[in-house]
């Protein structure tokens, strides 16, 4: 294994950290282990290989559902960064949602989750959770004390996402997982947004972070993956139900593809910071455009929270502007340099238009009060943007073309 251990910076564990020089070769680049299965030793002719208790983290490998070396090292290296005990991967970031859901929800169990969350998390939580007998309270989690008061003698986990896609509302992670704790529940948070460059919601208390490896720690826009980080003892559990039992286990190929993008992840969010700033004040500065919105701005609603939960504002914006359906066409037939498609969190800008009607037909179906709210975030649509790491003035001068389009 890699001698670099947390006390080395950020940079140099999102480099090194779960890296393992493999003896024989002594590639300095990663392998990719591409095996299914692995020789066993005597002593399983007679201890059997049942899964519980052989996905822990110095367990040899037996079957690459159940852990894979190449896994282990991308795992090793989001437990790093994350400044958690231990991760799982997954083959997306729906699987690592998913499996955690599945894992920790039984039949009479209770689940207090954001109104704003990702589409897929909210749909599943919406149709599949109450069929096999889970509750599920929706709130506006960065209203606190209307998350506290959600809370049942019988809510086993509050899950968050900040800031929350697609309208960047952002949550206090230490102050939810207080409210958790406190009433004997579990906090996770998809921190797919922020990354842990900017935010690590472990060190603020909570038990699980969850991320779709698909959009930044990727970088690249090749490879899905999801990740699960917590405590050893946690991740181990899940690693035999999710990934032993549910199968959604991550390709060696995109865990090496996933890790050579972390490998620049900090260079990255810093520029994909600095190209977003650079957006903002274009856009906010352009007369078709009505209302920005970026967590590094002061005018984000949430702003002075996001100064104090983010080191890093992501490079996620959203703007509303006049005549959005013939905007959002426009960019569909000519834009030169963004990318009109969906995904984040690549080199590439991306920017697509979200109706906020359909947002929450296909979403939560919001009461007048999360919608009202909603809808101070998004008004009736907005452009969510994923500004990658072209040149800035590149970019203002492409959104300056297609804005003039009318
Ligand atoms: C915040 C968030 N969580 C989870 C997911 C799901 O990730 P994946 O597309 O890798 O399944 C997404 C996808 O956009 C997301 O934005």
């Amino acid at each position: 294994m890699s001698k670099v251990t947390r006390t080395h910076a950020f940079r140099t564990r999102a480099i090194h950290a779960g890296a393992r020089i493999d003896p024989t070769t002594r590639s300095s680049a990663p392998p990719i282990d591409m095996s299914s299965t692995f020789l066993l030793d005597a002593d399983y002719v007679d201890r059997g290989f049942e899964a519980e208790g052989q996905g822990g983290q110095d367990a040899p490998y037996i079957y690459a559902r159940w852990g894979n070396p190449t896994a282990r090292m991308l795992e090793a290296r989001v437990a790093s960064l994350e400044n958690a005990e231990d991760a799982l991967s997954f083959a997306s970031g729906m699987a690592a949602a998913t499996g955690l859901l599945l894992h920790l929800l039984h039949a009479g169990d209770h689940l207090v989750i954001s109104d704003v969350s990702y589409v897929g998390v909210a749909e599943f939580v919406r149709v599949n959770l109450p069929r096999m007998g889970v509750a599920v309270t929706v709130v506006d989690s960065s209203n606190l004390d209307e998350l506290a008061a959600a809370i049942r003698p019988n809510t086993r986990l509050v899950y968050i996402e900040t800031p929350a896609n697609p309208i960047l509302k952002i949550t206090d992670i230490a102050a939810a997982a207080q409210i958790a704790h406190a009433a004997g529940s579990l906090l996770a948070v998809d921190s797919t947004f922020a990354t842990p460059l900017a935010t690590r919601p472990a060190e603020l208390g909570a038990d699980f972070v969850i991320h779709a490896l698909t959009k930044y720690f990727c970088g690249h826009g090749d490879a899905m993956g999801g990740a699960v980080a917590g405590r050893r003892a946690a991740i181990e559990a899940l690693r035999v139900d999710s990934g032993v039992h549910l199968g959604a286990s991550l390709s060696p190929f995109n865990c090496w593809l996933i890790m050579r993008g972390i490998d620049t992840l900090a260079l990255r969010m810093a520029a994909h910071e600095q190209n977003a700033m650079a957006i903002a004040g274009f856009l906010e500065r352009h007369p078709r455009v009505t209302r920005v919105m970026y967590p590094g701005l002061p005018s984000h609603p949430q702003h002075d929270l996001a100064r104090r939960q983010m080191a890093n504002f992501s490079g996620m914006l959203t703007f509303q502007a006049r005549d959005a359906h013939d905007l959002a066409r426009a960019m569909a037939q000519h834009l030169q340099v963004f990318h009109y498609a969906v995904s984040l969190g690549h080199q590439r800008s991306l920017v697509v238009h979200m109706d906020t009607a359909e947002l929450m037909d296909k979403s939560f179906k919001l009461n007048p009060a999360h919608e009202a709210r909603f809808r101070e975030f998004a008004g009736d649509g907005i452009f969510r943007m994923s500004v990658g790491l072209e040149d800035a003035d590149d970019l203002c001068a492409d959104l300056d073309q297609v804005l003039a389009i009318e």
